[in-house]
């Protein structure tokens, strides 16, 4: 199980030491939530951030972009040192080209479905992918409830991987705690986003890490 700590919910007065204390716990990656205000109502983060965690942490960055037209910006994220780079299916007209050139440029490609897309929707660029991450919330603000009806659709993009023999990784991303994930890891995702649950944890960082890690263990 991969854990990729998304700093939405981080102090950002306090962002090296934040990351710092993520990686001595043991988190595997670093999710940075990139929001636009038009494809989702938030306005988050630019590539000026993905830059900055590069040069705090040696981490892979897991990007995910809740952008418009993504394809504008696929050049900057992967400059600013992005290690994965998802873009929703639903901001998407020409997702063939747009992940062929996410490969191209060095990044692994992800594709996202927000709960209200069925799995069908990416049936034909499976073989493009490197992750497919499945929305547990709407996309747009941590700290939401997690929705249950999405776990069929996470059983159904397993099978659908298995089919085509992809070793592609299904991540999901809203709502996980240390009641969900054992929900989520048991319709077989591997790649684990979380925010509230990991950096406003009570007892902190290192804590909220170990929660998640002992509900699957
Ligand atoms: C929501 C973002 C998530 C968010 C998760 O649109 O994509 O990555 O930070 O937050 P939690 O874990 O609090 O639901
Ligand atoms: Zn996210």
């Amino acid at each position: 199980m991969i854990l990729s700590t998304s700093i939405l919910s981080a102090d950002f007065a306090h962002l090296g030491d934040e990351i710092h204390a993520v990686e001595q716990a043991g988190g595997d990656w670093i999710h940075i939530d990139v929001m636009d205000g038009h494809f989702v109502p938030n306005l988050t983060m630019g590539p000026f951030i993905v830059d900055t965690c590069r040069r705090i942490s040696s981490l892979p960055l897991d990007v995910h972009l809740m952008v418009d037209n993504p394809d504008r910006m696929i050049d900057w994220f992967a400059e600013a040192g992005a290690s994965t780079l998802s873009v929703q299916i639903e901001a998407c007209p020409n997702i063939y080209r747009t992940l062929e050139k996410i490969r191209s440029l060095g990044c692994r490609p992800g594709i996202v479905l927000s709960p209200g897309t069925p799995a069908a929707a990416i049936s034909q660029v499976l073989h493009l992918v490197d992750l497919v991450l499945v929305m547990t919330v709407n996309p747009g603000y941590s700290g939401q409830a997690f929705i249950p009806s999405t776990l069929p659709k996470i059983n159904q993009i397993r099978q659908m991987l298995a089919e085509i023999q992809s070793q592609a990784l299904i991540e999901v991303d809203g709502g996980i705690t240390s009641q969900t994930l054992p929900l989520v890891y048991q319709a077989g995702a591997r790649v684990i986003v979380a925010a509230t649950s990991i950096f406003k944890h009570p007892a902190g960082i290192a804590a909220g890490i170990a929660e998640l890690r002992e509900s699957v263990a």
